[in-house]
């Protein structure tokens, strides 16, 4: 199986992901690093271990759709069976979003329905819930929507700051996001309707 991973910033999902194809426990090929940031760190994460990289500027395309298809060129020469969201801020088109129809996966760093969008760890801080967490779900065409295929939960410690909350969400992610794809890879997620199931 080969994989793409998008990523617009520091791509520390995307090295657990590299480092857990390093020590096997996910059995795919990383074909290829997808970037609409030429200075996300990423960008150098991937070229450490040898991951082909795409960087696209968003400006040079009219619309959303002409950027993805252009993208999904570069799937395709690579033979892509599974993309992987990993920070990349990009709304995704109809369009790719139906061409790749569940076989998206995204990261958010909530507990999906609740707090959606991209300040996620800070809006359910700020609201002081006790318990937070950890989404991975397929990507259909509403934002951090689709089908959730895996969820992790924190509990909040009393001491907790923006801070550490930020730390401890991302550690969860980093062994969360793996495990995700390493199912995937072993095709034991199935979907029906709205609820993943796995074998
Ligand atoms: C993660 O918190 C993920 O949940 C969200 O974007 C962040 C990416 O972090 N979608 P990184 O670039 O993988 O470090």
């Amino acid at each position: 199986m080969n994989i793409a991973v998008f990523a617009s910033g520091r791509g520390t999902n995307l090295q657990a992901i590299i480092d857990a194809v390093k020590r096997g426990r996910i059995k795919a090929n990383l074909a290829l690093v997808v970037s609409d940031n030429k200075n996300a760190y990423a960008l150098k994460r991937a070229g450490r271990a040898k991951i082909k990289t795409l960087v696209i500027d968003a400006r040079n395309f009219k619309t959303r759709q002409d950027f993805d298809q252009e993208v999904s060129r570069h799937l395709e020469q690579e033979r892509i069976d599974l993309i992987i969201l990993a920070g990349f801020m990009r709304i995704l088109s109809p369009w790719f979003v139906s061409k790749y129809k569940n076989r998206i996966l995204n990261i958010h760093p909530a507990l999906l329905p609740s707090f959606k969008g991209a300040h996620a760890i800070q809006d359910a801080f700020n609201c002081g819930v006790k318990i937070t967490g950890v989404t991975v779900h397929f990507v259909d065409k509403l934002t951090d929507h689709g089908p959730i295929i895996l969820q992790g939960e924190l509990k909040l410690k009393e001491a907790d700051t923006l801070k550490s909350l930020e730390a401890r969400i991302h550690k969860l992610e980093h062994k969360l996001y793996p495990e995700a794809i390493r199912l995937f890879t072993q095709g034991r997620i199935k979907i029906k309707g709205r609820r993943v199931k796995i074998v």
